[in-house]
């Protein structure tokens, strides 16, 4: 079978590749068949690239392979020629020093590998925490027609009779054991059952928003952010996807620049508010926004969650996992609920409006989903601040944190850096009490760098042993989506760039007052600018490859820590180069 060029869809953009009949369209034919597909694979057929971000070090995308053959059999149903590629994958147990310092770097991989070869759309298979905003990101910019199926929460552990959050109760357990009130073979015990099937974690932490958004942005088939990772549903959906990739790559779209609207955005952030969601959204859509070149600022996020009231009740900031929210009717009830504040007409991966997805998605149970009138909390999870300490502002996650502690006032304890703070942490001449406020700083995303998730700094053991569970504590650091405590994140500018975090000594006094969004170095205004003056950057931490690029061009968190230079609109397709000009007769397309 062959193939020439008035057999192919011009429209298509593979047809770029596989339509010409000349020496170039012959080597990119010849490609195809040598995997052992005849001619007739690439004629007259769209091609859809599934962005696979399977590994065998992210054990929450493990059962990917299994999911993109449901998506390479709904392409094949629906006529088009799936072909499955390798991403970088990002996980965020294993990577080290942080998957945040390689999201971006996930990201350019995704994008070029979309942009350079003869894909006409791409479903994204994406779970763990980094890996899904990394794989907007770069289908942003690459902008090709765009599906993202995510990989769903693993399956509750459960630990002597008690269902887990895999991450919001170990760390509470962490804590019982450090106070002596758990012994280390039950803690032993904990380890063996925290992780109990493939699939991201389990409540509400960065991997379970984010998909959540993923839904709320437009950019998945409605209904099915929170199937679970190994329910049959989930391959189901992903049969769907397939099928409807190529329906998108048929019809052009919609393009990712067509669905990433500031109105998607709002919804998205309405979401993020009402259902307690990770504070690492909020870098994340603040980078992906930019990708599209839309300037969301950190106070559009405040500006959402005073008018959204939080109305699901999932750990860390509720009760339930995200398998009960599923139950309940997932994220389209929740966006169903939420409908009145939403921008309901906005145009998402289906053809359709966000509404007509939700339409049909049962009214809340009042247990696991509220109504409106009757919310968990008046506003949302998460808050701005900013003041003399954050400049350009920094977040809390208010539904996680002590109420008590959300005005206050103390004395500050100063950790230098991640290792001073393991030093001293728990060293028992540390002079603190319940008032103090500890600060960590040089974490952000140059300091550390990576912007690892060190921001909930540990109770010290003094405290513990009071009976003492959180403290105020402030960094430029992030947080775990599971993690919880009144913890102040992101601080902007960060103290390795010279932030004020950079010059806050022990027992100065720290003023935060999340209801006037206030965080402020309590000490006059002329011994501030003497210090800042006097302050002397950190050492450059890496001078060669990634590292490099890294700290030389990450913007700071309210920016989204993306790179100074992948922000903005949608980058250039390949050029087809003449014949005589190609370097070697492969080169040309
Ligand atoms: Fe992958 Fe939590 S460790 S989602």
């Amino acid at each position: 079978m062959t193939n020439n060029e008035e057999g192919t869809r011009p429209d298509l953009r593979s047809a770029h590749w596989f339509g010409p009949h000349d020496l170039t369209g012959f080597v990119h034919r010849t490609a195809i068949q040598a995997e052992g597909f005849s001619g007739f694979a690439v004629k007259d057929r769209p091609v859809v690239g599934i962005a696979n971000s399977w590994s065998e070090l992210v054990n929450c995308n493990i059962h990917f392979r299994l999911l993109a053959d449901a998506v390479k059999r709904g392409v094949l149903m629906a006529g088009g020629l799936p072909l499955e590629f390798p991403t970088m994958s990002l996980g965020e147990s294993l990577m080290k020093p942080s998957a945040m310092q390689f999201r971006n770097l996930m990201a350019m991989d995704t994008e070029e590998s979309i942009r350079s070869y003869p894909l006409d759309a791409i479903v994204l298979l994406g779970g763990c925490d980094k890996t899904v905003p990394a794989q907007l990101m770069g289908a942003a910019s690459a902008d090709v027609p765009t599906i993202m199926l995510t990989g769903g929460p693993q399956e509750p552990a459960v630990f002597r009779g008690k269902q887990l959050g895999v991450g919001t109760d170990t760390w509470k357990y962490a804590d019982e054991l450090r106070a002596g009130k758990m012994t280390q073979a039950d803690f032993d015990e904990l380890e063996a059952s925290a992780k109990p099937t493939a699939g991201h974690c389990s409540e509400m932490g960065t991997a379970s928003t984010m998909t959540s958004l993923v839904e709320a942005l437009g950019m998945c088939l409605p209904s099915t952010a929170a199937i679970p990772a190994v329910h049959a549903r989930r391959a189901q959906a992903a049969e769907a996807t397939g099928r409807r990739a190529v329906e998108m790559a048929l019809t052009g779209g919609p393009k990712p620049s067509e669905i990433l609207t500031p109105e998607a955005f709002d919804n998205a952030i309405t979401l993020l508010m009402a259902v307690g969601g990770s504070t690492n959204a909020v870098v994340h859509l603040l980078a992906l926004a930019r990708r599209v070149g839309y300037e969301l600022q950190l106070d559009r996020f405040h500006e959402i969650s005073e008018r959204t009231p939080r109305i699901v009740n999932v750990r860390p900031s509720g009760e339930y996992l995200v398998q009960q929210l599923f139950n309940s009717g997932g994220i389209s009830a929740v966006l169903k609920e939420l409908s009145p504040l939403l921008h309901r007409d906005v145009l998402t991966v289906t053809g359709e409006s966000l509404e007509a997805g939700y339409a049909n998605a049962p009214d809340p149970d009042g247990d696991v989903i509220t109504t409106l009138d009757k919310p968990f909390d008046a506003t949302g999870s998460i808050a701005v601040v900013r003041g003399s300490l954050a400049p350009k502002g920094a977040v809390i996650k208010r539904s996680a944190a002590s109420p008590e502690l959300l005005q206050h006032r103390g004395p500050a304890v100063v950790f230098d850096d991640i290792y001073d703070l393991g030093r001293r942490i728990d060293d028992p001449e540390l002079d603190i009490s319940e008032d103090s406020v500890l600060v960590l700083r040089n974490s952000g995303p140059a300091g550390a760098p990576g912007m690892p998730e060190w921001g909930m700094l540990p109770i010290p053991e003094k405290l513990l042993k009071r009976g003492i569970r959180d403290v105020v504590r402030i960094s430029d650091a992030r947080m775990s989506g599971t993690a919880f405590g009144t913890t102040v994140l992101h601080v902007a500018p960060e103290a390795a760039v010279g932030g004020p975090l950079a010059i806050v000594q022990d027992g100065d006094p720290i003023v935060l007052d999340v209801a006037t969004q206030r965080l402020d170095l309590d000490i006059p205004q002329e011994e501030i600018e003497r210090r800042l003056a006097e302050v002397k950057l950190p050492e450059r931490k890496y001078n060669r490859g990634y590292g490099r690029l890294y700290v030389d061009h990450v913007l700071q968190a309210d920016e989204g820590c993306d790179f100074d230079f992948l922000q903005g609109i949608p980058g250039e397709e390949p050029q087809r180069l003449p014949y005589g000009l190609m370097s070697g007769w492969q080169g040309g397309w």
